[in-house]
């Protein structure tokens, strides 16, 4: 039995989901790939991003006019400034991501020999110059996480693709898809070395387009819900499914973490012939919240960044924003926790974030709140007016007008009695 997934990549067989080439304008990326460019797909977290670059290879591993090969880099982000580790883990992972899904088992040779000759500054592009003129059909490289990478590191790698651009087809890919959150453009990478911030623009001129991939529409949230009552009868009634579209306005990681709370681990829900209700939804809003789940959390985490409360404490507020450099507010647009309305005025991006980040600013002080002993409460929880007079008059500051402390006893007790 399929359901929905909120870990990883979307996988057809086990998963309910949206066939992920749809979510893009393939045309345009199959044209991209014909015209030999360098492109970058980006979005932010949990969106698909991963899920549509495995379609896209297999898709092209179909047929015979390119061998493509789908590599994460994420494992070289704790080789931090060292290129010589952060290019040999990127090496070995292209190593295996092309024995995994090409069956291609003659990386590592070339890879050595590469370090020989031209060190950790030329190792990759010797690589794959050679896995190009040794391949049978023109190659197409998807590179994810990109923006794991961290300053010198990141700028090796950008610089060693664009070493290598002006040789393709024959003699290195066709195609490289760089994948990660923000726009390349945007990168403000710190290099060590040179003591100075290189941008992702100025590392990587050879960038043809940057794709960005949006969230579900209302309609393709109904479909994918939809998925779920074809397999197994259960529908989710038509206001259910327009809170959902309205408590994630089609983020996909919420879309299917609020269905599979609803439809596989409340009780209620679990129930094939009972209809899943408004009710089941924001129940299930209600435990992702206060479960903290990962995806909310790691939003939380980035109001650490001064440059994001900067922009989020005022619209929260209500207040001015002031002057903020436009870099910072596209910065939020690409992390995800805002979006343009249709007036093209920033807000929070969905009412899911909206609860979320209030809270998130607001734990700290809650937090270290002092605990009030309630002396004027019951047993039962009820007032008791005369223990909280008492408590009122102790707290009442004794430097100010100490004389008129006895005035004050009447006047709160008139005001309980008016009160109860
Ligand atoms: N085609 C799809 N149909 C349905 N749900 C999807 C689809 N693509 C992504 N999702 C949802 O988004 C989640 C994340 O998918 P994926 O790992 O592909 O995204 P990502 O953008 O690469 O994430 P990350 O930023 O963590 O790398 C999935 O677990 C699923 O909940
Ligand atoms: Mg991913």
């Amino acid at each position: 039995m399929r359901f929905f997934t909120t870990e990883g990549p979307v996988r057809a067989a086990d998963n309910y989901c949206l066939p992920p080439l749809q979510r893009w304008d393939l045309d345009e990326v199959l044209g991209l790939i014909d015209r030999k460019k360098y492109f970058l797909l980006h979005a932010p977290r949990q969106t698909g991003k991963t899920s549509c670059l495995l379609a896209l290879m297999e898709y092209l591993n179909q047929g015979d006019r390119y061998r493509a090969v789908y590599a994460n880099l994420e494992g070289a982000q704790t080789a931090r400034e060292d290129v010589a580790r952060g290019m040999r883990t990127i090496c070995g992972t292209i190593e295996a991501a092309a024995r995994l899904y090409i069956g291609d088992t003659r990386l590592h040779p070339w890879t050595q020999d590469a370090w020989q000759t031209r060190g950790p500054d030329g190792a990759l592009t010797g690589l794959l110059e050679h896995w190009s003129l040794n391949s049978p059909a023109p190659l197409v490289l998807m590179l994810d996480e990109v923006d794991a990478l961290i300053g010198d590191t990141l700028i090796s790698l950008l610089r060693q693709l664009r070493a290598g651009y002006t040789q393709r087809p024959t003699a290195f890919p066709q195609t490289v898809i760089l994948c990660g959150v923000r726009d390349l453009r945007d990168y403000r990478i710190h290099s060590s070395t040179q003591a100075a911030i290189i941008t992702g623009g100025s590392a990587f001129n050879i960038k043809a387009k940057s794709l960005r991939l949006g969230d579900f529409t209302a309609d393709e949230v109904a479909t994918l819900l939809g998925e779920h009552t074809a397999e197994t009868g259960q529908v989710f009634t038509p206001e259910a499914l327009v809170r959902v579209w309205y408590l994630t306005r089609g983020q996909p990681w919420l879309v299917n973490a609020l269905a599979y709370h609803a439809c596989f681990e409340m009780p209620a829900g679990r129930d094939r012939t009972r209809p899943v209700t408004v009710e089941l939804i924001d129940q299930a809003k209600e435990y992702l919240i206060l479960n903290r789940v990962t995806h909310l959390d790691q939003l939380s985490y980035k109001l650490r960044e001064e440059r994001v409360r900067r922009v989020i404490e005022p619209m929260l507020a209500g207040t001015e924003m002031g002057v903020v450099p436009e870099d910072d507010r596209q910065y939020l647009v690409d992390l995800g926790l805002l979006r343009r309305d249709g007036a093209g005025g920033l807000v929070v991006a969905n009412p899911i974030y909206r609860e979320v980040l209030p809270r998130a600013l607001a734990g700290g002080p809650q937090d270290s709140l002092p605990h009030i002993n309630s002396t004027w409460l019951n047993a039962d929880g009820t007032l008791n007016p005369a223990h909280l007079l008492d408590a009122f008059l102790a707290f009442w500051p004794s430097g100010v007008g100490t004389g008129n402390r006895s005035w004050a006893a009447p006047l709160i007790m008139r005001s309980l009695r008016t009160w109860s």
